[in-house]
């Protein structure tokens, strides 16, 4: 009987001896299980596709799972402005939490940050390291919380939270246990991926900068660069949308010089006092601001969105500065994909706003310098007109007529803009010609036509000492050559004469025919027009006739006796 006992007694302890065995086992074979799956998704590290956001969200999912928690967080070290940020937060109403930020030595977090050691807190309201700012404001209700420091190379960098265990237990040292050993593991990849996305991010600006730059030196009219420049912004910094606001030093004023979107129109009246909202804010200080969500923010002017009918959640704002004085302030709204901006973002808005600003100013300086080009070239053409009174207002008619003739056919800005130019200047070499022949009040004789017809070459060999009127020199120098090739000053054929001189070709010819001169009348519009269709392919461009056409049905081409008789008219009235 008592052998039997012992029998039974031995067993039982055998078996209990088993079971911790087998329970130890599969502890062990868990906590295998764990590391393997833990080291899947490190190992996505070193994938092509890394994005530290997507790590990080990975992190965190595997940390929930594996400590079976309502929530967890996790913040990094911000070593430049000394605050703890949270990079990724996962549980009921804890996604808000990303992108916020805590003083260093604030809350848990800070505690634990501070001392480098884990932190448990089985009932945060009775502990008086807890800061409730935070958690007060997203409703959450936080019962117990462990916090564990990430350390690279043995300091610590940041900090991973878990909160409520799900069984509704406290935290125990086995949690600890796990946590830290998870906890080394992450910071390792952490420190790794950082690098990396560091390095990509560093890559990404500068190509972003690169092709901001490119896109805004492909022009240099005023307008196109801002519109450009504000497109180019939204799309690199990945927004929904985004303003320019230019300075009215005058007023004192803020006035939105481009608004994107289909309500960038009612934005537009919209003026701001300097200082006022966080746009007048930034133009006021120079200095770039960050607004995570906008609701929070006093400064915020909340009539442009109530004009607009739009909903701005988060901006970012930079002054625009040109020679260290600010001459407008850019901004990025709403980051897409519900993301918060960051702080990257706003160095790499600031570097971009660099950019802008040399574009803005470029961009100004050569609308003054071809301002002041076309003035120029009025001037020397006024000189000639002055020389020859009887043509009075010629050179402005054949400008109006060419420019109108090459909307017709859809000439490019550019093309338009030498075409201007270049009618400006095309009788220029008659400042060459002698006032015998120039200001004779009749019909030429060979001798004089002979002379007259050297203002072509004489326009040819001024132009060409002048380098920014080089490319106006073939329209000017070939608007006397005709189709048949009869023409001067090279007798050039069809299409072998330039473009814009066939264009100023039409336009002189027809001004030539319709205005009056002292010792002859003008033909009328009917009869030079038929003139004109006579010599088609034989002295004129049939295309350019049909262009010509359908800018004077337009109303567009309006010759100078028409011009007398409305002046005629409206003199009357009066
Ligand atoms: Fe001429
Ligand atoms: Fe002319």
């Amino acid at each position: 009987m008592k052998k039997k006992k012992s029998n039974t007694s031995q067993s039982n302890e055998e078996l209990a001896v088993l079971k911790q065995k087998y329970a130890d086992l599969k502890k062990k074979y868990q906590e295998k299980v764990r590391q393997v799956s833990l080291f899947k998704t490190l190992e996505y590290i070193n994938s092509e596709g890394f994005r530290l956001d997507l790590f990080l969200d990975r992190i965190i999912d595997w940390v929930l799972g594996a400590t079976q928690t309502e929530s967890a967080a996790l913040l990094m070290l911000d070593e430049n402005e000394g605050r703890l940020e949270f990079m990724v937060a996962k549980g009921p109403s804890s996604e808000k939490l990303k992108g916020l930020s805590v003083q260093i030595d604030e809350g848990i977090a800070g505690k634990t940050l501070s001392t480098n050691q884990p932190y448990i807190s089985q009932n945060v309201t009775q502990d008086s390291t807890w800061s409730p700012r935070i958690a007060e404001d997203l409703k959450y209700n936080t019962v117990n919380l462990l916090a564990v420091p990430l350390r690279i190379r043995g300091k610590a960098k940041g900090v991973i939270e878990i909160i409520n265990k799900k069984s509704g237990d406290p935290f125990v040292k086995d949690d600890i246990k796990l946590m830290e050993g998870l906890s080394n593991e992450i910071a390792l990849a952490l420190e790794n991926g950082r690098l990396l996305d560091s390095a990509r991010y560093k890559a990404e600006s500068f190509s972003k900068l690169a092709r901001l730059s490119a896109i805004l030196n492909s022009s240099l009219d005023h307008q196109t660069v801002r519109i450009r420049a504000l497109e180019s912004v939204v799309e690199l910094m990945e927004c929904e949308t985004g303003s320019l606001y230019l300075i009215d030093e005058e007023k004192d004023e803020l006035y939105f010089e481009v608004a994107l979107g289909e309500k960038g129109k009612a934005v537009k009246e919209i003026r701001l006092k300097m200082g006022e909202g966080i746009a007048g804010w930034v133009a006021q200080k120079g200095e770039s601001d960050l607004v995570p969500d906008t609701a929070e923010d006093p400064r915020w002017a909340k009539r442009v969105d109530q004009k607009s009918d739009f909903v701005t959640n988060n901006m970012i704002t930079v002054p625009v500065k040109s020679k260290h004085k600010v001459i407008g302030v850019l901004q990025a709204i709403n980051k897409l994909n519900g993301r918060k901006p960051n702080q990257a973002d706003l160095k790499l808005m600031e570097n971009l706003s660099d950019q802008v600003a040399i574009a803005l100013e470029n961009a100004r300086l050569y609308e003054e310098q071809k301002e002041m080009f076309f003035e120029t070239a009025e001037a020397l053409a006024t000189a000639i007109e002055k020389r020859d009174p009887y043509t009075g207002g010629h050179t402005r008619r054949v400008r109006e007529f060419s420019l109108a003739i090459g909307r017709q056919l859809d000439l490019t800005d550019d093309l338009l803009e030498l075409l201007e130019i270049t009618a400006i200047l095309h009788d220029i070499g008659k400042i060459g010609v002698d006032d015998a022949v120039l200001r004779k009040p009749g019909k030429l004789n060979d001798e004089e036509y002979e002379k007259m017809k050297l203002h072509t070459s004489y326009g040819y060999e001024i132009l060409n000492h002048v380098k920014k009127l080089g490319p106006a020199i073939p329209g000017m120098r070939h608007h006397h050559e005709r189709m048949d090739g009869k023409g001067y000053p090279l007798g050039l054929k069809g299409n072998e004469i330039p473009l814009l001189a066939r264009i100023i070709c039409v336009a002189d010819t027809w001004d030539a025919m319709t205005s009056n001169r002292p010792y002859r009348k003008g033909l009328s519009d009917q009869i030079a027009y038929e003139e004109l269709k006579e010599n088609k392919n034989k002295q004129f461009d049939l295309k350019v006739i049909n262009a010509f056409l359908r800018a004077y049905n337009n109303g567009e081409i309006i010759s100078q006796q028409k011009e007398e008789r409305i002046k005629a008219k409206k003199k009357l009235k009066k």
